[in-house]
């Protein structure tokens, strides 16, 4: 596979397919859209005249599409609930997968697909796009080179106004209609936090690169979408190996001032950030120095790197464990937030969480009697 043409089968054709359909076709020297899966014909066929001028072969399967030899990579952009099956039937046929957020709804399934991605040895690579904003990478970078010293606090935000749960046009949406399987909490599996907050905890924990999660506090609440079963806003609160504090905040209720996606504080300085810009403050600076960076087509970035995972075999930055850890994450903090308490995370970051408060970090602190008087 490795020097020819990656001829690549897309399954679902909705909003986010379009997205990975202008990545792929980045690469035209690299990959080919060759195939389309997807249960509404029309969808697919519309589908393929914008995005491959009607050269995609249409299947109304994943199974019938992964019978075809010409597909080498399967790419995909199904509602959350069918991530599952899709990723084992396309690893079993030996095809090369590329998987949207969020990896699956349940650490169980998270475990299946473990097993059959080491089996397969197929390359796979999660949906994790903004790890490839310009903004976060130079961020990154910041923090490697030492400028804000030891991390302490670890922050990143995911929000805005989700207009498509307004009441008025929640009710046009037909039950089946493009967002139907979004309002279902079964198909969707969870809520905001596991959808939109996904990003913010692959965010969270790319800042903190190797620094490990252990424990983690959630916090949940209906501020905007009166008539959905669970939450529309989280607030999560990690606390890494190091002693670091990470903070998820994710909403689709509301957006935060400057539309800032993150901020790392440490013991010379600050960093932050958003989808265009990063500033940098040393303590003792009357301001941040803030410098724009100008933004890019994340999934185009993405699929460009997961080319050359599958070609070249190079660094994955969202590999199954990397994708499975975000899950347990984002389980841990459902757990703590039905159970009103801190919970731990064990090593095996597709082991359940655990209820408790895992060992003490270094910056621990003890709550004495006397406070608490
Ligand atoms: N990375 C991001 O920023 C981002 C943004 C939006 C969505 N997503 C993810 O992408 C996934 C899809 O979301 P979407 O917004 O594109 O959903 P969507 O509802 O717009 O599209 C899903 C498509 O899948 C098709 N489909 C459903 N069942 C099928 C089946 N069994 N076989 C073939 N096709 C089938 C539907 O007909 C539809 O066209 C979700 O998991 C979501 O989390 C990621």
């Amino acid at each position: 596979m490795s020097n020819s043409l990656l001829r690549v089968g897309i399954v679902g054709s909705g909003g986010i397919a379009a997205q990975h359909a202008i990545g792929w076709n980045a690469f035209p020297q690299f990959a080919t859209i060759a195939a389309l899966a997807e249960v509404d014909t029309a969808r697919a066929e519309a589908f393929s005249l914008t995005h491959t001028n009607s050269a995609a072969k249409i299947y109304n399967s994943l199974d019938a599409m992964l019978a075809d030899d010409a597909v080498d990579v399967v790419d995909i952009c199904l509602p959350h609930h069918l991530h599952t099956d899709a990723v084992i039937a396309a690893a079993k046929a030996g095809k090369a997968v590329l998987c949207e957020k969020p990896l699956c709804t349940t650490l169980e399934d998270a475990r299946k697909i473990k097993a059959v991605i080491d089996e397969s040895g197929v390359p796979f690579m999660s949906g994790h796009n903004q790890v490839f904003q310009p903004s976060l990478i130079e961020a990154r970078r910041l923090m490697a080179a030492g400028v804000i010293g030891k991390p302490f606090l670890m922050r990143s935000i995911e929000t805005f106004r989700n207009q498509a749960y307004d009441p008025y046009s929640y009710a046009q949406m037909p039950p089946a209609g493009p967002r139907g399987w979004r309002t279902d909490v079964k198909s969707a599996g969870g809520g905001e936090l596991l959808d939109t907050g996904y990003h913010s905890t692959y965010r969270l924990l790319a800042l903190a690169g190797e620094d490990k999660p252990v424990e983690v506090t959630g916090f949940l609440s209906r501020f905007h979408i009166a008539d959905w079963p669970t939450e529309d806003t989280g607030q999560v609160t990690i606390r890494f190996a190091s002693g670091a504090v990470g903070e998820i905040l994710t909403s689709w209720a509301f957006d935060v001032d400057g539309s800032r996606q993150f901020e790392v504080s440490g013991s010379l300085g600050a960093v932050g950030g958003g989808a265009t810009f990063v500033s940098h403050q040393l303590y003792g600076w009357p301001e941040a120095a803030r410098r724009s960076i100008p933004g890019t087509h994340t999934f185009t970035a993405e699929i460009g790197q997961f080319i050359k995972v599958v070609r070249d075999g190079a660094s994955n930055p969202a590999d199954a464990d990397a994708a499975i850890r975000v899950l347990q994450v984002i389980k841990a903090a459902y757990l703590s937030a039905r159970l009103g308490q801190t919970v731990s995370l064990p090593d095996d970051p597709s082991a359940d969480p655990v209820p408790g408060k895992s060992t003490p970090t270094p910056f621990d602190v003890e709550v004495l009697d006397d406070v608490l008087a």
